[in-house]
C-alpha cells in the first residue's frame, strides 16, 4: 500500500490549483499557456489576479505594502515574535504561490496527448518533485511555528476521546486497506486536558502516521487515553518495525530517519516527529518512547488536565 498517510484522501501537495473550483477560468489560462508553449503577460496576470482572489497571493501584498506601513497598521513587527510570526505567514504564502503555480500547469502540460513517453517521464519526476516540495515547505512552516512556541497556542479545556476519533477516523480507509487493525482504548471518563484542539491533532496525526507507515501489512495500532489527577496521557502503540535504542533520542530531531526506514524505501522528510514534539513541548506536554526492534513502538504524550473553576455560590 502506498504509506503515505500525512494527509489521507488530500495527497502531499497540498492544494491543486487547476481542481480548485473557486479558480474558474485559471484552467483556461493554463491550458492557453500549454499550447503556446509559454505564458502572456496577460496570462501571468489573469492567473495572479485569481491567486490573489482566493488569498494566494496576500502574502505578496503584504511584502509590497513594506513592513513600516505593515508595523504601523497592526504593531506586529515591534515584539521579536510578532515579527516571527509576521515572517512565517508572508513567507507561507510567498512559497506556496510558485509552487502551486508549478503543479498547476505540469497537470496541464501533462494532459496534453501529444507528449512524447520520454517527455512525459520527465514531466512526472518534476511533478512529483515538487510535491515533495510543497510538503516540504508546508513541514518547515509548520514546525517554525511550533518553534514560536506557547505564544502560538490557544489553550482551552479539551475532550480528547472525540479528537482521538477523529484522527482515527481520518485513517481508517489507509488501516483498512493495509489490513491494519486501528483500534482505540480509553479510560471510561478521561479528564480535560488543557492543550491547542488543532496544535495537539496535528501532533496526534503525524503520531498515527508513522505508526501505519511502519507497521506491516496486517499489524495493529492503537490509541489509548489514560487519565490522572494532573495529567493525561494519549498513547500511540503499534506492532511495526521498532526503533533501534540508539536511535531513540535522535528521531525527534529535524530531518533524522532512521537507516531501516531509509533502507526499506518508506517515504518521509523526517520532520513529523520534530513538528510532534514542538508542539507539544508549546502546550506544556511531553513526548517520549518505548520500543523494541521487530515488535513494535509505543510513543506516550503526557499533557497537563484542564482545572474546574470553583464554583461560584
Ligand atoms: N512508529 C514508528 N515505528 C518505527 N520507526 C518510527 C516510528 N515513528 C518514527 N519512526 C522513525 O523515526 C523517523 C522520524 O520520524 P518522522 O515522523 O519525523 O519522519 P518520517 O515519518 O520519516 O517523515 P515525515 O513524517 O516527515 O513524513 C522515521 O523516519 C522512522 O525512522
Ligand atoms: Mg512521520
Amino acid at each position: 500500500m502506498d504509506r503515505d498517510h500525512r494527509h489521507p484522501g488530500r495527497g502531499r501537495g497540498g492544494a491543486r490549483l487547476g481542481h480548485d473550483p473557486r479558480l474558474g477560468g485559471t484552467r483556461r489560462a493554463h491550458r492557453r499557456v500549454a499550447r503556446r508553449g509559454r505564458a502572456s503577460r496577460g496570462d501571468l496576470s489573469s492567473l495572479r489576479d485569481r491567486a490573489s482572489r482566493v488569498g494566494l497571493a496576500d502574502g505578496a501584498r503584504d511584502v509590497e505594502g513594506g513592513p513600516g506601513r505593515r508595523r504601523r497598521k497592526c504593531g506586529l513587527g515591534r515584539h521579536p515574535r510578532g515579527r516571527q510570526k509576521n515572517f512565517a505567514a508572508s513567507a507561507s504564502h510567498e512559497l506556496r504561490t510558485p509552487t502551486t503555480s508549478i503543479l498547476g500547469f505540469v497537470e496541464e502540460v501533462l494532459e496534453n496527448d501529444a507528449l512524447s513517453e520520454e517527455d512525459r517521464g520527465f514531466l512526472q519526476i518534476v511533478y512529483r518533485n515538487a510535491q515533495r516540495l510543497s510538503q516540504l515547505i508546508d513541514d518547515l512552516l509548520i514546525l517554525g511555528e511550533a518553534e514560536i512556541g506557547a505564544s502560538m497556542m490557544h489553550l482551552e479545556p479539551t475532550a480528547l476521546v472525540p479528537l482521538v476519533e477523529r484522527v482515527t477516523t481520518i485513517f481508517s480507509a489507509a488501516a483498512q486497506r493495509a489490513g491494519i487493525t486501528l483500534g482505540a482504548d480509553h479510560d471510561p471518563d478521561p479528564p480535560l486536558a488543557l492543550v491547542d484542539p488543532l496544535r495537539f491533532e496535528q501532533a496526534l496525526t503525524n503520531l498515527v502516521s508513522n505508526a501505519l507507515k511502519f507497521t506491516p501489512d496486517g499489524g495493529d495500532v492503537k490509541v489509548a487515553i489514560r487519565g490522572g489527577d494532573e495529567t493525561v496521557d494519549v498513547s500511540v502503540a503499534d506492532t511495526g518495525m521498532g526503533i533501534h535504542p540508539t536511535d531513540v533520542d535522535s528521531i525527534f530531531g529535524r530531518f533524522y530517519r532512521t537507516r531501516i526506514a531509509v533502507d526499506t524505501a518508506i517515504k518521509g522528510s523526517g520532520l513529523g516527529l520534530a513538528i510532534a514534539k514542538r508542539m507539544i513541548e508549546a502546550q506544556s506536554g511531553t513526548i517520549r518512547v518505548t520500543s523494541r526492534m521487530g515488535h513494535g513502538s509505543t510513543f506516550t504524550v503526557t499533557l497537563p488536565v484542564a482545572k474546574r473553576e470553583p464554583d461560584v455560590v
